[in-house]
């Protein structure tokens, strides 16, 4: 995608985030995320990229770019992140209007250890963010099966196997 419909701007959920430039449809595809900035030696990385860039994925460490990298969490998400034809994308969950933040509920295709107080501001905050999609309430695991990534479900097949009941 060459234009995608999104702005980088200050977030009141921290630092930077995306907002949305035009009305979204549920189902759109936002924007198309660059994972080619792959990491073979970590060593070469500023301390900023340490602390805030990576994306573990899968078996890869990827450099996150802009726009995507200012994506923030929420516990209400609006957007996930599908991979197709070997691209990640960002679909919006619902109608997203203009002006409105974009943001995606990291726990999910989490399974790192990675934790903050979360700042999302919506009645359903967890409050302190956590990674790992597994730790999350049976509930909500089961609400965000759909949204999972297939490369999230091929490499944790058991337990989204029992999750599903199958
Ligand atoms: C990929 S960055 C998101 C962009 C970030 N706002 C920036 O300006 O660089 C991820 C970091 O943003 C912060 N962040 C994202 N969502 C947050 C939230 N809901 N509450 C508090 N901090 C958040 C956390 O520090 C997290 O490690
Ligand atoms: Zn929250």
């Amino acid at each position: 995608m060459i234009d995608p419909p999104v702005q980088v701007r200050t977030s009141t959920v921290q630092g930077k985030g995306v907002f949305a430039t035009r009305a979204l449809k549920k189902g759109d595809c936002i924007l198309t995320i660059d994972d080619s900035h792959i990491v073979l030696d970590e060593s070469s990385l500023t301390s900023e990229q340490h602390a805030f860039d990576l994306d573990y994925l899968e078996d890869r460490i990827v450099v996150m770019q802009a726009p995507e990298k200012y994506i923030n969490h929420s516990c209400d998400p609006n957007v996930f992140v599908k991979s197709e034809n070997g691209a990640r994308k960002v679909y919006a969950m619902r109608d997203i209007p203009q002006g409105e933040e974009i943001a995606y509920d990291y726990s999910i295709n989490g399974d790192n250890d990675g934790m903050f107080e979360c700042h999302c501001g919506s009645k359903h905050c967890r409050k302190i963010y956590q990674g790992n999609f597994f730790k999350l309430p049976k509930t909500l695991q089961r609400k965000y099966l759909p949204y999972l990534d297939d490369w999230f479900v091929k490499k944790h097949n058991f337990e989204i196997r029992e999750l599903r009941g199958t």
